[in-house]
């Protein structure tokens, strides 16, 4: 199950491993909080249920997370996964599914997470800092933002001239369409665990 918010390059990186045979498991449905995205429009060509859960059309958050709960059940989905969702998931949803709900972040966490620091707004703060290193993590969720296990992170150079659109573009092509679909792999895979708090990667899987 993915949750999706905008583009869903994302979600296409995971679904072409999957036809790929590089992955064992399928995107059963697709939930996105913008009934504008074009991540839909990718779903729906793939025949992949999408549905629309925008806040607007819900008196709370945990009323569209209620929906967005019984959608997940009736697929009977494994995994959350957030590509390039902007909602916040209610507490209740998290514990209905611990360590199972995973968020791409297109940043080196702990740094540039957290309210505000979503899309273009991430890379801006990276510029802005004059760092030397950006990146993307792949990690679970919790009840903060941004704050959950970390699963992976791979990191690039902020080169000299780089602007937030053309450091967000490097990120997304060359670290989250590979590492999220890595994650999602492993996960399928059974090579994830959590065991005390941490993040455990079966032997000879990737890390
Ligand atoms: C990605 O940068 C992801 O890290 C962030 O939102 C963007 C989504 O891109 N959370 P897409 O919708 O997968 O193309």
């Amino acid at each position: 199950m993915a949750l999706v918010s905008g583009g869903g390059s994302n979600l296409a990186a995971i679904t072409e491993r999957i036809d790929g045979g590089d992955i064992s498991g399928d995107v059963v449905a697709v939930i996105s909080s913008n009934a504008e995205a074009y991540a839909l429009t990718r779903a729906r060509a793939r025949g992949i249920p999408a549905y629309v859960c925008a806040r607007k059309d819900y008196e709370s958050g945990e009323a569209r997370d209620r929906e967005i709960l019984r959608i997940v059940q009736k697929h009977n989905a494994d995994y959350i996964l957030l590509a390039g969702y902007l909602g916040i998931i209610s507490p209740f949803l998290i514990d209905a599914y611990p360590y199972k709900i995973v968020n791409i972040h297109p940043a080196l966490l702990p740094k540039f997470g957290g309210k505000g620091f979503f899309g273009i707004h991430v890379h801006e703060a990276v510029i802005a800092a004059g760092e030397k290193e950006s990146g993307a993590t792949v990690h679970f969720v919790d009840s903060g933002t941004d704050t959950g296990l970390i699963i992976a992170q791979r990191s690039l150079k902020v080169e000299d001239g780089d602007t937030p659109q053309t450091l967000q573009h490097r990120i997304l092509e060359n670290i989250e369409h590979k590492l999220f679909p890595d994650v999602v792999r492993a996960l399928c895979n059974d090579e994830i665990k959590v065991e005390n708090g941490k993040v455990v990667f079966a032997a000879g899987s990737f890390k």
